[in-house]
């Protein structure tokens, strides 16, 4: 894929790190085919600058695509989206400018923060025009290079004024150039920039549903598997999203339901904000559960045990580490006094900490144990040699295929698997003699096949 050639794009970012990194070889995260898209557009129609002044004089529209991150004090702390930096580039372009922009915000926003962004850009006294528009992203990482080429559609939010239309259509084009037409909506602001909450909200409304059926499944000896595959087959409801996990993480899902949950209860829906609550709640409630039941299983103590870690990045295919689920256990098996082995493809130590310090307040500069306990593996064999379990966290595709007769003749006894993907293949593992538990599957040992 290449961008159209009549379209030159400028990525500016304050950090002089990240736009070096995006100059080079090195890009600054891992993406499946972003590296081939960058090395055949840089320098033709594609470029990546600190001078944020000069690009924003030269573009005639302008993505505002900064983070938004759950604000951490003040009013509606741990729960509403902090758009402070969504304002500081609204007052950025006023200030700059000098001619009329397209000003789009891309980033994820509580819905009617383009009419704060709207008043910022028209207080400039310059005689100038903004157009604002919300266009949210909907691509998911892992696959996001396949997502923009061919997205289920492209969401346009505009004022439903003649000069809004205009803009919203001026977008249009643009994607018009490799989208057609029909996949490309518009709408009024607010639906846009609400939609964008709604269907992160559904999406994961629909793995708290299927792993809150994953513990009855575990209860009553059902299979979580056979029961996404029948309940998915129904057209009404369909297949995706319905694989039971440990646990959702990444850096929308739940921090996009919280800012719906503030909206409700800013707008006085006390009931609509405490539903969408429990789409958070059940996700956190399968994360304890998980490491729960591995304390549990393990003759309820791991304290000096080790534990191999497979996989930490919050999915496959992605280095990303926000909010993702295998912090939380980690975090819990740390607090029973395991020593916790990990082995990620793509997540280095120090991303690691930096979440860790951010989302559990945990770092080795304050609790030295951690550095001790919690060590990072260059491979998943040595992650596994003299474990006493091994929790599959992430469903990286190597897990599926590594040799875990060797990897069994390396530990402990009895050797654990807590499968928290679901991706392993069960038969094959009990053969060797792993005791297995997986997210809900019937534990053999407890129930019969009638
Ligand atoms: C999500 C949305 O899918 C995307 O549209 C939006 O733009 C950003 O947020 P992303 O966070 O990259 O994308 O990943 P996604 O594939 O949605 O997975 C989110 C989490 O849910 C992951 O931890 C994943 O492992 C988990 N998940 C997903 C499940 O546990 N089961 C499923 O069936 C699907």
């Amino acid at each position: 894929m290449s961008i159209k050639p009549q379209v030159r794009v400028c990525v500016v970012d304050l950090s002089q790190k990240q736009i070096d990194a995006w100059n080079s070889d090195n890009l600054p995260i891992y993406e499946p085919g972003l590296p081939e898209v960058v090395a055949d557009c840089v320098g033709k129609n594609l470029f990546f600058s600190t001078d944020i002044d000069a690009e924003i004089k030269r573009a005639d529209i302008i993505f505002i695509s900064v983070n938004t991150p759950t604000k951490t004090q003040g009013i509606g702390a741990g729960r509403a989206a902090n758009i402070k930096n969504c304002e500081l580039c609204a007052r950025k372009i006023a200030e700059v400018s000098t001619t009329s922009k397209i000003v789009v915000e891309k980033s994820t926003v509580p819905v009617r923060t383009a009419e704060a962004v709207r008043r910022v850009l028209h207080c400039n006294d310059k005689g100038l025009s903004f157009e604002v528009l919300s266009n949210p992203e909907f691509l998911a990482e892992g696959t996001a290079m396949d997502d923009l080429m061919s997205p289920d559609r492209v969401l346009i939010g505009g004022a439903q004024s003649e000069a809004g239309l205009k803009a919203a259509e001026t977008l249009a084009a643009v994607y018009a150039n490799w989208i057609p037409r029909e996949r490309i909506l518009t709408t009024n602001l607010w639906s846009s920039e609400l939609s964008k909450l709604v269907a992160n909200a559904f999406l994961a409304q629909r793995v708290s549903s299927i792993n809150s059926i994953s513990a009855l499944c575990e209860a009553t000896g059902a299979d979580v598997s056979e029961i996404s595959r029948a309940v998915g087959m129904d057209d009404r409801i369909g297949k995706r999203f319905l694989q039971s996990s440990v646990g959702f993480g990444g850096s929308c899902f739940q921090k996009d339901i919280l800012n719906l949950v503030y909206l409700c209860e800013t707008y006085g829906l006390a009931e609509c904000a405490e539903y969408w609550n429990q789409v958070v709640a059940m996700n956190d409630y399968q994360k304890k559960r998980f490491s729960e039941k591995m304390v549990g299983k393990m003759f309820n103590t791991v304290t000096g045990k080790k534990i191999a870690v497979l996989g930490y990045a919050f999915k496959k295919d992605t280095g990303d580490v926000r909010e993702t689920p295998a912090m939380f256990v980690v975090r819990d098996l740390f607090a029973e006094g395991a020593e916790i082995h990990i082995y990620d493809p793509q997540v280095g130590r120090e991303e690691m900490w930096h979440e860790m310090q951010y989302t559990c307040g945990m770092s080795p500069t304050t609790d030295a144990k951690l550095d001790t306990n919690v060590i990072t593996s260059p491979d998943a064999y040595s992650a596994c040699e003299g474990s006493h379990a091994i929790a599959v966290l992430t469903e990286w595709d190597e897990f599926k295929t590594v040799d875990f007769e060797k990897i069994y003749a390396s530990m402990a006894k009895p050797a654990f698997i807590f499968d928290g993907r679901n991706i392993l293949d069960y038969d094959k593992l009990r053969k060797i003699g792993f005791e297995v538990h997986a997210i809900g599957k019937p534990d053999p040992n407890t129930f019969d096949d009638l």
